[in-house]
């Protein structure tokens, strides 16, 4: 199994800031704390203090953008990004585990300015027990130390970005390597409607459609959850296409979608 086959390429990443909606100002923050002092480097390289964080953190429930953010940070800033699939290095025999991590990170080292991104990170990192495997605890005793030896170069530029739903179960000295960290929240009435907006942006909607209404009466769903919903209603309009199409005088188009269309869909 290649390392190289979680790499992906910035230039071949789709995700950008405009694919995501009602995250603004934790996206403002991103780009102060992370994008900027890596790029324009020379800015702060006289601080200490101002250095990009080794570990970023983003946190809340399913669903609600985490794995875009990440991507598209790294898709902007015009890292490399190496996508590592916590599977990939628990499920192999042991021994190998430990060279496949310390390969992840010298690759990262080599393309810097890189991130290591950690999806569902708690399931490979959680907290520490005594009845883990002897060989995970040393994994991850492995994995810190590799982590702890980026900051020894104070002009390396790799981050380690991690995503998690269940932030409490995250070993507490994780927790402290990743002092940086941004709480994606279930969106809030506001954002559900900026959410909406966007999903439907290039659709074809009714005019009298209220996106205000929707955002209002869909308490509780995720970003992921309105897509479902939105995509339900885009399939009420093919479902009314087909069923006219034996009528030999229907027109050959697809309706609009209207509110009602979106409503059965948040039922
Ligand atoms: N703020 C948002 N703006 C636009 N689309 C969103 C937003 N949040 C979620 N979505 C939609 O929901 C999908 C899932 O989002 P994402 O994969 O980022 O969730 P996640 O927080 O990583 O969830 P999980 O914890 O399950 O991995 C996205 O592909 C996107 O279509
Ligand atoms: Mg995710």
């Amino acid at each position: 199994m290649s390392i190289a086959a979680h790499l992906v390429d910035p230039l071949s990443m789709q995700i950008t800031w405009r694919d995501i909606a009602g995250l603004d100002e934790v996206i403002t923050e991103l780009k102060e704390t992370v994008i900027l002092p890596v790029q324009k480097r020379h800015l702060f390289q006289g601080s200490r203090l101002l250095q990009p964080p080794k570990g970023v953190l983003l946190y809340g429930p399913p669903g609600c953008g985490k794995t875009l953010i990440a991507k598209a940070t790294a898709k902007e800033a015009g890292f490399r990004f190496i996508n590592l699939q916590p599977s990939t290095l628990t499920d192999k025999w042991y021994g190998e585990s430990q060279k496949l991590a310390a390969a992840v990170f010298s690759l990262a080292v080599k393309l810097q300015p890189s991130i290591i991104f950690i999806d569902e990170i708690d399931s490979f990192l959680r907290s520490r027990s005594s009845s883990d495997h002897e060989a995970t605890a040393m994994m991850k005793a492995q994995f810190m130390s590799l982590w702890d030896g980026l900051d020894t170069d104070h002009h390396c530029q790799v981050i380690i970005m991690g995503a998690t739903n269940r932030p409490q179960d995250l070993d507490s000295a994780i927790l402290r390597r990743m002092p940086t960290r941004f709480h994606i929240n279930q969106p809030s009435m506001r954002q559900r409607e900026q959410i909406l907006k966007l999903i439907l942006e290039n659709e074809s909607v009714d005019l009298s459609v209220d996106l205000v209404d929707i955002a209002k009466e869909t308490d509780g769903f995720s970003g992921s959850d309105l897509r479902e919903m939105c995509r339900d209603a885009a399939l009420l309009c093919v479902r009314d296409f087909v069923h006219t199409q034996n009528d030999s005088s229907s027109e050959d188009f697809i309706r609009p979608i209207h509110q009602s269309d979106l409503q059965k869909g948040n039922q």
